[in-house]
């Protein structure tokens, strides 16, 4: 278990990037952290492995306080820390095999058994005909697989991951995080994801953060955050991979914010997942309510295994029985939002 306790960091120039970060990242899990650029999430992972020493707080990792180490304590904590890069940061003059062997030769592990664990592991990670091929004889995905190869050769419990998919094109994106997920689940390693992208987070992530401004503003299971984003950036960030603003074709109704005649209707958008998908809530709504609900736009999407909905619907009817029919959806573990009002037939 990773456990972070009011850390904080303010760098010498006065730029505090880290304030009063709580978090508790569960062994096996994939955790994702989302932020803008300069929100600190460099700072925050690099705080995680001692990279950065942290101006204030606990980072303790299996029990033990990151903080407190001396150096040749926090180096053999080390070991069971891997990281991968945004630029990789592999060495250009040794080949791929020499590369995933560089920290096994630091810890100085035998080369009988460098050879065994580097073989595993470039047929893990599919670079078994590269492994006499130079860096730049390899493409963005291939030296990303190199990188993730050389992080995790030497056994490590925790895999940090600083935007290794932000410098891939979308295809080699899916790859590697497919890999990476295999990683997680074959190799029962936990990995902190750092991205801005939420494509990232959706495919493969277990829970987040989203840090702003040196602040956690927000955290969840990923499935809470697609269904009830609490926060406006994470809303923003959600509508980059999600559309959350209507549709073209609705765009036409001149929707009001205000019910200006008793007959108006109410637009309204519900998201709702899997558990709840199967059951017939409009059909209950129209039964039950004695209202006229008519389904102008549907998604669906899937994240983490689990279906998950958005649909727009229009509702007209009494207003004591759209009160009830409110109340009833309030009951669910749905997310029901008024978009507006809409005055004639639709
Ligand atoms: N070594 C440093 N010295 C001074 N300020 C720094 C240093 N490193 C980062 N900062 C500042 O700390 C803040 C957080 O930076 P950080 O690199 O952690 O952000 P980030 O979320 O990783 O951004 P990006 O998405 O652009 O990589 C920024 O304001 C940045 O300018
Ligand atoms: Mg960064």
């Amino acid at each position: 278990m990773i456990e972070l306790k009011h850390v904080s960091k303010s760098y010498t120039a006065g730029v505090d990037a880290l304030k009063d970060i709580n978090l508790t990242i569960n062994d096996g899990e994939i955790f994702g952290i989302i932020g803008q650029s300069g929100a600190g999430k460099s700072t925050l992972i690099r705080c995680i492995n001692m990279l950065e020493r942290p101006t204030s707080g606990e980072v303790i990792i299996n029990g033990k306080d990151m903080t407190k180490l001396s150096t040749s304590e926090l180096r053999a904590e080390r070991r069971h820390i891997g990281m991968i890069f945004q630029h990789f940061n592999l060495l250009s003059s040794r080949t791929v095999y020499e590369n995933i062997a560089f920290p096994l030769e630091l810890y100085g592990t035998p080369k009988e058994e460098q050879k065994k664990k580097i073989t595993d592991i470039l047929e893990l990670v599919g670079l078994t005909e590269y492994k006499d091929k130079y860096p730049s004889q390899l493409s963005g995905g291939q030296k990303q697989r190199v990188g993730i190869a050389r992080a995790i050769v030497s056994d490590p419990d925790i895999l940090l991951s600083d935007e290794a998919t932000s410098a891939l094109d979308p295809e080699t994106v899916k790859s590697i995080l497919n890999l990476l997920k295999d990683i997680n689940r074959k190799l029962h390693i936990t990995i902190i994801m750092i991205t801005h992208q939420m494509e990232v987070i959706k495919s493969i992530a277990d829970r987040v953060a989203i840090i702003e401004h040196g602040h956690i503003i927000e955290q969840s299971s990923v499935l809470d955050l697609f269904t009830s984003p609490k926060t406006e950036t994470a809303r923003n960030f959600i509508g980059s991979v999600s559309s959350n603003t209507l549709p073209e074709g609705l765009k036409n109704y001149h929707i009001h914010d205000e019910r200006e005649n008793a007959d108006d209707h109410i637009m309204m958008r519900l998201s709702f997942r899997g558990d709840v998908a199967n059951e017939p809530i409009i059909a209950k709504l129209a039964r039950d309510y004695n209202l006229e609900v008519s389904i102008l736009y549907g998604t669906v999407d899937f994240i983490q295994g689990v279906s998950f909905g958005k649909l727009i619907i229009d509702v007209s009817g009494s207003d004591s029985n759209i009160t009830a029919a409110f109340n009833h959806l309030h009951s669910l573990p749905i997310e029901s939002e008024v978009l507006g009002y809409v005055s004639g037939n639709i």
